[in-house]
């Protein structure tokens, strides 16, 4: 094994949910390759994730797409320092794959291993985009910074900073229940729209009147947190996204909407691979106001949340990051309301918001320089959680 990593090139795996990819980055923010094989086609007909398929398409892809990445980034095996795998959070099986051929390769090349939280990854796709722009345009970004990852698994709140070349996260909130991704897909779902929901909603809520349905917060608060507020006493905050999704539901019911919803999703199943802007002709405007109130609502609560944890630990910055931070009614808030407060706002280019493995070869950049390798017990962990 190498003393110094001389190149910097860490090749990143990611096999978390229901994406095989793999990246070559190098020195923590120059991506020479970045594959995703995705498996939307597998999970559409379900309208979710099944586990057992993701991890027989990541088997079927993991080969294919790590030579990918390294033939699109002109490199070979041997010319990398380290492999980079994500270990956790995510689907066991799916965490496997990427887990047991990174172990093998490292172990063949006798190359360093790097374990990465997904979340941290998430962090990192901001993070090496800034350390892009810092090359160039002499941009800093300013620390301690707020993260919210929000994305089909996660709603979480981070306080970011850095010590020598380490980064260290405390969680500084979390959802009680569904992640914020999740109820985009839920609702999605039970409104007759294709997978997965959040393109969909975010393509469709321009066309409809977000102030129609007044969907108020006290629908998402958990109840036992209603007295404080959305803070509890160590001031963490608290999100709650299964409220929204019934509430969506009840008002379907309730406003006589399930015969066109039936009716809508079975021709759009009959028209696999339609963009959602192409199936605007076969929404009502009831349902398209409904869309829109409900992606007002949730955007709305992300912020309001996000900017009042912000103001409290006084960040320097805000990063935005995960699946939801592609959405572009959330960009366009919490951009306004950064600009208004005079708080600095970064969030990934739209392919680095949603899962991919550039994020996780640069999570794993600063792990090469201060050697936090992993060891033969490296595992899936399907629960792993990110700083104190
Ligand atoms: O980060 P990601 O690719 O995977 C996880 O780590 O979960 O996030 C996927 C989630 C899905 O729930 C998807 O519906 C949501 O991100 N998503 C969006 C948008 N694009 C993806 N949600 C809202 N608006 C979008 N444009
Ligand atoms: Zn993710």
């Amino acid at each position: 094994m190498s003393e110094k990593p001389q190149s910097g090139l860490i090749l990143g795996i990611e096999s978390s949910c229901d994406e095989t990819a793999a990246a070559v980055v190098r020195r923590g923010s120059d991506i020479l390759s970045n594959v995703v094989a995705s498996q939307i086609a597998t999970h559409s007909p379900y309208g979710g994730v099944v586990p057992e398929l993701a991890s027989r398409e990541h088997l079927r892809n993991i080969v294919p797409v790590v030579r990918a990445a390294l033939s699109q980034a002109g490199v070979g095996f041997t010319n990398l320092d380290a492999i980079a795998v994500t270990e956790g959070p995510g689907l066991a099986g799916a965490l496997l794959v990427g887990i047991s051929y990174a172990k093998s390769l490292a172990f063949a090349l006798n190359k360093p291993l790097i374990p990465v939280n997904h979340l941290e990854g998430h962090i990192h796709a901001v993070l090496l985009e800034h350390a892009q722009l810092r090359a160039t345009q002499s941009e800093s970004l300013e620390l301690p910074a707020l993260a919210l990852v929000v994305s089909g698994g996660h709603t979480h709140l981070y306080l970011v900073q850095q010590h020598g070349e380490s980064w260290a996260y405390r969680n500084l909130g979390r959802t009680l229940d569904d992640a914020a991704g999740e109820a985009f897909d839920k609702v999605a779902k039970l409104l007759g729209l294709g997978y997965p929901g959040g393109p969909w909603i975010d393509a469709l809520a321009p066309h409809g009147n977000p102030g129609a349905v007044p969907f108020s917060f006290a629908q998402i608060k958990p109840k036992t947190h209603r007295k404080s507020s959305t803070m509890d006493f160590a001031g963490t905050t608290f999100f709650s996204f299964s409220g929204i999704k019934t509430a969506v539901l009840r008002y379907t019911q309730t406003h006589s909407m399930s015969a066109g919803i039936q009716q809508r999703s079975s021709r759009l199943a009959a028209l696999p691979g339609i963009r959602p802007l192409d199936a605007l002709p076969y929404f009502d405007q009831q349902a398209l106001d409904l869309i829109a109130s409900f992606q007002r609502a949730v955007v709305d609560d992300l912020r309001r949340k996000t900017f009042r944890a912000a103001e409290q630990y006084d960040v320097a910055s805000l990063l935005v990051s995960g699946g939801v931070a592609a959405n572009r009614e959330l960009r366009v808030r919490f951009t306004a309301e950064a600009a208004e407060r005079g708080l600095p706002i970064a969030f990934p280019s739209l392919t680095l918001s949603t899962d991919n493995a550039a994020m996780i070869a640069a999570a794993a950049w600063p792990k090469l320089l201060t050697k936090e390798f992993a060891g033969d017990t490296l595992t899936a962990e399907p629960a792993l959680a990110l700083g104190r």
